[in-house]
């Protein structure tokens, strides 16, 4: 396998929220990578355009007012923007799976368990039912579920959500697809269910060397998962690493402050540094730099234009007009 090869390129992604008098811009021009095998991390506080970025990727955002108003997404070269449903269905399931935040929502509540993961093996991989059954049984072993074959057989209410989740899991990867969203994907989770879930991710992962975009507003979380970390605010990308460089070196303002805000293990009850102020909301979005108005740094410029993106050798980007001024190095 090829580290370095792109299997997903977002190039200058507009989705907007189109309404007869405003537009909600609510990714706006954004680009990244995923490349196969990796894990890529996307941290933002709540409405920074986490998801909308992601569910862009299918064309799965859902209200009836979205534009994809721009920019490109390549899955393989093929830009999953213009393909027709039919194209997009054949994607979905297969090359790319979805685990979402509640799993109520993707699990349908008048279907089994068994039902439902076997209807993507059999429309994806034209297996058997008796086929479909034993793999099934597989790969809820492989996510740990004890008793897999009973579970079959039981509607999703009746599982705990440590469970459900499970079972979203497994039905995320036994397609083998070549890229799983994971949005907030242990976020409703007790703590010790969600550290055996990303454990559990890992390790599968691990295996099938499918590439993960891993979406999260928890800086710990993408410390343990990620090898690449997407910081967004105000559905722009600021800042692009490698997980271990965006710790000891952020650079924007704003990943600073997500970082500085954040209990570490030697955390010993002070007060923590926030960030001062809050995401602005669509209709009111701030012109030039989003985060001016909460940035320590923010001069008159940072009101007035959004900073061109500053790329170095080592892959790390960063968009602060900080570091626009020739003076100011990595
Ligand atoms: N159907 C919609 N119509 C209008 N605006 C929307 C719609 N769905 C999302 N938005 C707005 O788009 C912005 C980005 O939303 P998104 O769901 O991507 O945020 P997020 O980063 O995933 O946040 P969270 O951490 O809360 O999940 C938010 O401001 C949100 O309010
Ligand atoms: S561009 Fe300006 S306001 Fe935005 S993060 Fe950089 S210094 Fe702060
Ligand atoms: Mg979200």
């Amino acid at each position: 396998m090829n580290e370095q090869e792109t299997l997903l390129s977002i190039k200058n992604l507009k989705t907007y929220f189109v309404n007869e008098d405003q537009v909600l811009k609510a990714v706006d021009d954004v680009s990244f990578d995923v490349k196969r095998g990796e894990t890529l991390g996307i941290v933002g506080e709540s409405g920074c355009g986490k998801s909308i970025s992601c569910m862009s990727i299918l064309k799965l955002v859902q209200s009836p007012n979205v534009r994809y108003e721009g920019g490109e997404i390549l899955f393989e070269g093929k830009n999953t923007l213009k393909m027709t449903e039919k194209e997009l269905r054949k994607l979905r399931g297969k090359e790319i799976s979805v685990i979402f935040q509640e799993p109520m929502t993707a699990l349908n509540p008048l279907y089994t368990v068994g039902d439902q993961m076997m209807e993507a093996l059999k429309i994806h991989k034209k297996l058997s039912t008796k086929n479909a059954r034993e793999k099934c049984v597989e790969y809820l072993e492989k996510v740990k579920i004890p008793m897999p074959k009973e579970m079959l057989n039981r509607y999703p209410f009746s599982l705990s959500g440590g469970m459900r989740q499970r079972v979203m899991i497994a039905m995320a990867l036994i397609t083998n697809p070549k890229l799983i969203i994971a949005d907030e994907p242990t976020t409703a989770l007790d703590v010790t269910i969600q550290a055996q879930i990303l454990d559990l991710m890992n390790a599968l992962k691990d295996v099938t060397g499918s590439s993960c975009i891993f979406i999260t507003h928890d800086l710990g979380v993408i410390s343990e998962m990620a090898d690449r970390v997407v910081v967004m605010y105000g559905g722009k990308v600021c800042e692009v690493a490698d997980t271990d460089v965006l710790f000891e070196h952020a650079m924007h303002p704003y990943t600073q402050g997500l970082i500085h805000s954040r209990p570490t293990s030697d955390y010993d009850g002070d007060r923590l540094q926030v960030i001062p102020g809050n995401v602005p909301s669509l209709n009111d979005k701030p012109a030039g730099c989003p985060f001016h108005p909460r940035c320590p740094y923010a001069s008159k410029q940072c009101g007035e234009a959004f900073p061109p993106e500053r790329v170095y050798p080592d892959g790390h980007r960063v968009s602060c007009w900080k570091y626009c001024n020739a003076s100011e190095v990595q």
